[in-house]
């Protein structure tokens, strides 16, 4: 089954952050699809194997408007309906703000305590730091089952 890698997102950074991701994944191979998280919900995600989130944060840590609905169907949900999923998340943000990489840290933690298996600790990224998006997905692909 092919990667999921959902975008959060006010302006487009992570939307475009998402489309290079899947661009390098599938030039080592492993076949993925880019979806919009506000076209995604809890039920979609029971029927994901591995799922990557790439979400900007705003306001004063909260989430992007697209990914608002969906983190909190998963902050809401309390049965461990996702362990058979794996994940990982990207975060960008600017760490002047006090909040820094928020929306990141809470999807983490709401993906955590749903059973669902996280490949690597959650990515804090600033966003005009273009080499970590790669460095992320090298360490990523030794650990997607496909
Ligand atoms: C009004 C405003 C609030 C923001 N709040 C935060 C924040 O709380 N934490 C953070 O890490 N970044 C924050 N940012 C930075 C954005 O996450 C950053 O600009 C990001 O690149 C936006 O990506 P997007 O286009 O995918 O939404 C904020 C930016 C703006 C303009």
């Amino acid at each position: 089954m092919a990667v999921k890698i959902l975008y959060g997102t006010e302006t487009g950074n992570s939307e475009e952050l998402a489309k290079q991701a899947c661009e390098t994944l599938k030039k080592d191979n492993i076949d993925c699809e880019v979806s919009d998280m506000g076209d995604v919900s809890l039920n979609d995600l029971k029927s994901y194997k591995t799922v990557l989130f790439i979400t900007s944060t705003w306001g004063d840590g909260d989430a992007p408007g697209n990914a608002v609905d969906l983190l909190e169907a998963l902050q809401a949900e309390k049965e461990k309906c996702l362990s058979d999923m794996d994940y990982a998340v990207f975060g960008i943000g600017e760490s002047i703000y006090e909040h820094f990489c928020q929306a990141a840290i809470d999807f983490d933690e709401a993906l955590a305590n749903l059973g669902a298996k996280r490949l690597l600790p959650v990515e804090k990224s600033e966003d005009d730091n273009e080499s970590n998006l790669q460095e992320w997905l090298k360490n990523l692909t030794t650990k997607i089952k496909v």
